[in-house]
């Protein structure tokens, strides 16, 4: 017992008189270390008689927490002190920084080179209704095409046009845009779309396309060429590339028409559907068919990143996963 008030003693006395951090850890390794002087004490507690075992014992855990405290409290002061001593030569931290996703910096591309040609862009509604993502876009209920938009149906008892559904492309915001404004313009309108199918390497079912609209006075084929041509040019700049301007069928535009790119010793890849709009949509959106022209049409920006950043499986743009996203 007399060991262990010398002991205590001896300790804080000692720490009285420590100057630095590194004599405060040997003071703490002499008492509290595994073969420090108290611990020995601890540890020989257990060859004693047990009543006496039991008063030492008491007082000495009571002497090691205060010793442990009052340890703990220089380290404190000594540590805020220790502001003086940065070591300046130690490596630093890497600062983590946020990536663009892809999808993001093709949409931004988009719309800036939009921009840069006077278009406007313009948003819809991702909850649609059958009247806009087909009806009005010359896609009544009895039509074949519709079957080439796998549909996500909204189960809410709405009948008939109003009936709800996940926007299977971004065209109903033509007529939604039209109804409301009046020729001349251009538009385009960047939004995520969504199709009831299987997921593979090239599809995804829910996805982002833009669409593209422009509507005025003898608006006409030519107009489009132009449009799209400086479009690609730009988007895909520094790189020298052809254009194949096919006949296609898309109900919504009479003639259809798809866009195919070729860069230098390339295969050609498809891009986009487009049209000039069919008087049936002019005249969902109560405009008089014979009075203006336009025309329309439709890219998938999942397709386009994926040409522009040589990613092999849509599906890694959705899959969270930083390995990916770190590359842009
Ligand atoms: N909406 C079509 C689709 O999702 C793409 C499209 C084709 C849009 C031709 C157009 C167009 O505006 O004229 O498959």
């Amino acid at each position: 017992m007399a060991d262990l008030i010398d002991i205590e003693k001896k300790a804080l006395k000692e720490l009285q008189e420590v100057k630095n951090k590194d004599n405060l850890e040997s003071l703490r390794i002499k008492y509290l270390g595994r073969k420090g002087e108290l611990t020995l004490v601890l540890r020989s507690l257990k060859d004693l008689p047990e009543g006496e075992r039991k008063k030492m014992g008491a007082k000495a855990n009571q002497v090691k927490e205060k010793l442990q405290q009052a340890i703990d409290e220089k380290f404190l002061e000594f540590g805020q002190e220790s502001k003086i001593d940065i070591d300046i030569t130690r490596p630093g931290h890497k600062a983590k920084r946020g990536r663009i996703h892809p999808l993001t910096l093709v949409e931004r591309d988009i719309r800036r080179i939009f921009l840069s040609l006077n278009f406007s862009v313009i948003e819809g509604p991702e909850l649609e209704t059958e009247f806009y993502n087909f009806d009005a876009l010359n896609l009544p209920d009895w039509h074949p095409a519709r079957e080439a938009w796998d549909t996500y149906w909204i189960k809410d008892g709405k009948k008939d046009k109003d009936k709800l559904l996940l926007r299977t492309h971004t065209s109903p915001v033509q007529v939604r845009f039209m109804e409301q404004h009046k020729p001349p313009f251009q538009i385009i309108v960047p939004g995520r779309v969504f199709r009831y199918e299987a997921t593979d390497a090239t599809h995804e079912d829910d996805f982002y396309q833009f669409e593209g609209l422009m509507v005025g006075k003898d608006i006409n084929m030519a107009h489009f060429k132009y449009v799209i041509t400086k479009f690609f040019e730009e988007f895909f700049k520094g790189q020298e590339i052809e254009f194949r301007f096919r006949p296609s069928y898309f109900p919504f535009v009479e003639p259809g028409i798809e866009v195919d790119v070729r860069f230098k010793g390339g295969e050609w890849l498809e891009m986009l559907g487009a049209g000039m709009v069919h008087p049936h949509v002019f005249e969902a959106a109560h405009y008089n068919p014979r009075e203006y022209q336009g025309f329309a049409f439709g890219v998938g920006i999942d397709r386009l990143a994926m040409i522009k950043y040589k990613i092999p499986d849509v599906r890694l743009s959705y899959s969270g996963d930083l390995r990916f996203i770190n590359q842009f």
